[in-house]
């Protein structure tokens, strides 16, 4: 079989690399591809990135399998475009990508369907947002969304963080008086206490099966500290989710979010990604969809995951994970832990072009997942934010971090940063006993 992964990112590099691992398949492609696809002599990198031409040369190949890495190709269509020419492919439509890519889709669709998430209201009027902040009080969020959202998420814990966070994403000055930004808006949103954690499931359009769970971090710098950025690093399994709350993900957000599509007229096929805030109770609730999966999170999932990973696709591209139980999809009992290196400038201006030294060959329980890397034939340079992830197995995640770490440090280029503290909060609850996490 041939397999066809598309994306360029470090969750793609652990998508491939699994694929390739499967005795039933003989060629996996990745378009575009990094620099850690370019130098795997299992993976062949096509540099295509447009739908159609995708497609095209998807027929042209005679792929057996696609499946979709980022956001914004499932925004543009691409899982209409190959089904529309009898191409299996494993991801969500245009139209059931909008849960992710549609803030104001996905919060008006949680409310219709009775999923827990935050109270939220969007405002364009800048005094009517101020007013809305009085009324509520903090802590509070504030995010910008229409021509504001470059401006991201503000997470105020003061009423004066709060305004001024309204100000200067609807361009108004400090009596609410709007200053010519036509289209921006903000949504405030009431502030979930708890804990994170990243919850993923596969869906056939009828059944669905989760993937073992997870947890990432979105800041930039030690004691999650700094700017939100796609992610520094991830571990599963993630403590926070108990069989107990695992079960009540499963029963109150997952199913009612397929059932609540399903009603709409939408069948959902793909990975679903729940992003969760999980309070002292155990309640989950919604922070956000995604309709992929989450990166850095796949890198750890996809260390741990030891079924066929090709067959699981395929199953689930032929409707029929009906088939199999949660117990059918086999773990390693160890935990996982990814750590992400940088370029300087993350997030905001990346520097690129720096020669990479020290990376290891692939071991049994380690491996570098590329992300903003380019092979040209005889060097490996960084190219983008995101570098690498750096990704180990260990009885428990303190010895998982402890590998990848040692890892990390035999690998250089001018500019890395990376936090240290990667998986700090599943190490305190384990401190605390608390192991029961599954799978
Ligand atoms: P978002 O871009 O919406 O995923 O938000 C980025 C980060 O902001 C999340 O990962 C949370 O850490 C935080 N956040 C977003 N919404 C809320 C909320 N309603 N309550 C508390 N924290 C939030
Ligand atoms: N790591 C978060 C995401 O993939 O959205």
């Amino acid at each position: 079989m041939k397999a066809l992964v598309l994306g360029g990112g470090g969750r793609e590099h652990a998508l491939a690399w699994r694929l390739a691992q499967s005795p039933l398949v003989q060629m996996v492609y990745v378009a575009p591809g990094n620099g850690g696809t370019a130098l795997d002599k299992r993976l062949q990198n096509i540099a295509l990135t447009d739908v159609v031409a995708l497609r095209e040369w998807a027929q042209e190949a005679r792929i057996d399998l696609t499946v979709v890495g980022p956001e914004a190709l499932l925004a543009a269509g691409v899982v209409d475009e190959f089904r529309k020419h009898g191409l299996r492919i494993f991801g969500p439509t245009q139209a059931a990508a909008q849960l992710e890519s549609s803030k104001a889709f996905s919060k008006d669709f949680m409310r219709r369907h009775g999923i827990p998430t935050a109270r939220h209201e969007t405002f364009t009027d800048p005094e009517l947002a101020h007013q809305c902040v009085n009324q509520w009080g903090a802590p509070i969020v504030i995010k910008a969304d229409g021509l504001a959202a470059g401006k991201g998420v503000v997470v105020a814990s003061t009423l004066e963080q709060a305004h001024q966070a309204i100000d200067d994403m609807l361009g108004s000055n400090r009596l609410g008086v709007k200053l010519n930004q036509v289209g921006a808006c903000v949504v405030i949103e009431e502030f979930l206490a708890g804990e994170e954690a990243s919850f993923m499931v596969m869906c056939d359009g009828v059944s669905v099966l989760p993937l073992a769970t997870s947890q990432d971090h979105k800041r930039l710098l030690d004691h999650d500290q700094g700017p939100n950025t796609g992610g520094m690093g991830a571990y599963s399994p993630a403590p926070v989710v108990t069989p107990e709350v695992h079960a009540r993900v499963m029963r109150e957000i997952i199913q009612p979010t397929l059932d609540g599509m399903k009603k709409d007229g939408i069948v959902y096929t793909g990975f679903l990604y729940a992003g969760l805030m999980i309070d002292a109770n155990g309640q989950p609730k919604t922070l956000e969809f995604n309709c992929r999966l989450g990166d850095p999170e796949t890198q750890p999932i996809l260390m741990r995951l030891k079924s066929d990973f090709f067959s699981l696709l395929w199953s689930a591209t032929a409707g029929e994970l009906d088939r199999l139980g949660v117990d059918d999809v086999l773990w390693d009992h160890r935990a996982a832990l990814g750590v992400v290196m940088a370029s300087r400038g993350y997030p905001l201006s990346p520097e690129w072009g720096h020669t990479i030294s020290g990376l290891i060959r692939e071991a049994s329980d380690a491996m570098v997942f590329h992300a903003g890397t380019a092979w040209d034939g005889y060097q490996l340079r960084t190219q983008g934010g995101r570098v690498l992830c750096v990704t180990a197995l260990g009885r428990n995640v303190q010895l998982a971090k402890e590998r990848a770490y040692q890892v990390l440090k035999q690998i250089a280029f001018e500019g890395q940063q990376f936090r240290t503290d990667i998986g700090h909060l599943a190490i305190r609850s384990t401190r605390k006993g608390n192991e029961s996490a599954r799978p």
